[in-house]
């Protein structure tokens, strides 16, 4: 395998988690709503927090979705739509959906667990932060569309794929919340 081939692999792992990478910073800017967990607590923390509101899930949501469904129509014009990796419609735009829907779960997981662990919202949590939102992404992907998610990042040379995503992903994460937090959007730079 060349150079070429290892460079190609690495974007192409980029590229199918972009609609899991979107979510999560356009859930900023549509945040600011209801919280999902209603302002509810379990002992004495709250179920997930301010920070996780139905306007940043769904708006969080759409977003990811609509950047698949554009990527999948950038590769219409191209014969063999598998080179993207997204495989044929309708499928591809069910995939880029589980993807977008995946990772805000994963956030919300990630949540969950930040406040039982007595973190409040916002609160700095190493590894959490910047794997939650993959880590829901990839788990529910290959829950619901497993030859898919085993083709495009496990099987072979496409594991170097998923090796490069979980290496961009914390870097991509912090650089992302740096610019949100220069811009006022986010409270933090994390
Ligand atoms: N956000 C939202 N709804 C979501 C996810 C995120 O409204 N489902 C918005 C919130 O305004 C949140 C911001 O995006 O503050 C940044 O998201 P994140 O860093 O994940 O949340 P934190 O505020 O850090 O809260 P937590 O400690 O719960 O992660
Ligand atoms: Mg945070």
């Amino acid at each position: 395998m060349d150079l070429m081939n290892v460079i190609v692999l690495i974007l192409a792992g980029f590229w199918l988690m972009l609609p899991a990478y979107l979510p999560n910073s356009a859930a900023v800017l549509f945040g600011g709503g209801t919280p999902i967990d209603f302002e509810k607590s379990w002992k004495g923390h709250r179920l997930l927090g301010d920070g996780k509101t139905w306007t940043g899930l769904i708006g969080g949501i759409a977003a990811g979705t609509a950047l698949g469904f554009v990527q999948i129509f950038i590769a219409l014009p191209f014969d063999d739509q598998n080179f993207w990796g997204f495989g044929v419609v309708p499928r591809a735009m069910e995939i880029v959906l589980v993807l977008a829907i995946g990772s805000l779960l994963g956030d919300l997981a990630g949540a969950f667990i930040k406040r039982r662990l007595g973190l409040e919202r916002g609160a700095k949590a190493p590894v959490l932060d910047q794997y939650n939102f993959i880590a829901g992404a990839v788990l529910l992907s290959l829950l619901v569309f497993p030859d898919w998610f085993i083709g495009a990042f496990i099987e072979g040379e496409h594991l170097i794929s998923l090796l490069a995503v979980l290496m961009i992903t914390p870097l991509l994460h912090r650089g992302v919340n740096i610019i949100g937090y220069k811009k006022g959007l986010k409270k933090v730079p994390w």
